[in-house]
């Protein structure tokens, strides 16, 4: 989408973190945003953000991992803005534990944003932006767990090789309507995620490990960064969004990984 002025973006998650990062810049680019999260003070303060940008916002509290809601939240946004031009499905929660301490309500609240969340941005939204004309886009956060999964981050892992799978199919099943799809794998970037983690998981964190995502600390970007990239995959229609060229080498170890057990399957006849 080489034009992104004037155009609508609805982002799931933007009142902290990556979804802020990337409403700002999307607002940069001359987009009007719809900032879709479950903190609605912080929702406020973002479109305030973007409203000093000379750029329209619209906030609406919503919780991702509720349907009815979701469809509320595209109701509201087409009712507002007429249009969406680009969906990010971003809001996500990160529960770092080993497998075997993961409770079942654990695995539930970890799957309701990453997987189901995108799932109801995708059921809400994309008949109604198939019935569009024009150029759209959808991005999909997943994270470099989506293209690995190290210890103690099994379960958040399994969410984001799903999030990595519905992006990579959706894209050639879109393409025949216009519909670009992005798949956003970060590294480690500072935000608020162990703290909304935290805040929202029904047992607390006092048995969770934590990830370091101060930003002074080595190989940690800022979510502004993140957000410009975002917005120049979205111009350019690039698939797999990377923010940590570094990472490189983790994906190659995996993939030749694979590469090998092939090699092996073909060795043993
Ligand atoms: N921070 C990182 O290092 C990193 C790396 C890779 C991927 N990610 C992914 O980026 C996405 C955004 O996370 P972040 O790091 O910006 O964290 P963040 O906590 O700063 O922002 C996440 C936002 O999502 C909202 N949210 C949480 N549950 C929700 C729900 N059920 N419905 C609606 N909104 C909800 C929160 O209120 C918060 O505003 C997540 O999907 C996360 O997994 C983060």
């Amino acid at each position: 989408m080489k034009d992104l002025r004037d155009k609508v973006a609805v982002i799931t998650g933007a009142g902290s973190g990556i979804g802020r990062g990337t409403a700002l810049a999307l607002a940069d680019a001359g987009m009007d945003v719809v900032i879709a999260d479950i903190d609605e003070s912080n929702a406020t303060l973002v479109a305030a953000e973007i409203e000093a940008l000379g750029r329209r916002a619209l906030v609406v509290p919503t919780d991702v991992t509720d349907r009815a809601a979701v469809e509320t939240l595209a109701d509201k946004s087409y009712s507002e803005f007429g249009a969406v031009h680009v969906l990010h499905n971003n809001a996500g929660v990160a529960i770092f534990l080993p497998l075997e301490a993961m409770s079942d309500a654990d695995w539930d609240f970890q799957l309701g944003p990453n997987l189901r969340g995108v799932i109801n941005g995708l059921q809400a939204f994309l008949p109604r932006l198939k019935a569009q004309d024009g150029e759209k886009h959808i991005v999909n956060t997943a994270s470099m767990a989506g293209m690995w999964a190290p210890a103690g981050l099994g379960a958040y892992a399994a969410t984001k090789f799903a999030v990595v799978a519905i992006s990579e199919a959706l894209r050639t099943e879109l393409a025949v309507h216009n519909i670009g799809v992005s798949v956003l794998c970060p590294g480690i970037v500072a935000t608020n995620l162990m703290m909304t983690t935290l805040e929202h998981r029904p047992s607390g964190g006092a048995d969770m490990q934590m990830l370091d995502l101060d930003p002074n600390s080595a190989g940690v970007i800022l979510p502004e960064d993140v957000g410009r990239r975002v917005r120049l995959a979205v111009e350019r229609g690039d698939l797999y969004i990377f923010t940590h060229p570094d990472y490189k080498g983790i994906t190659e170890m995996r993939f030749n990984a694979i590469l090998a057990a092939f090699d092996q399957a073909k060795a043993d006849g």
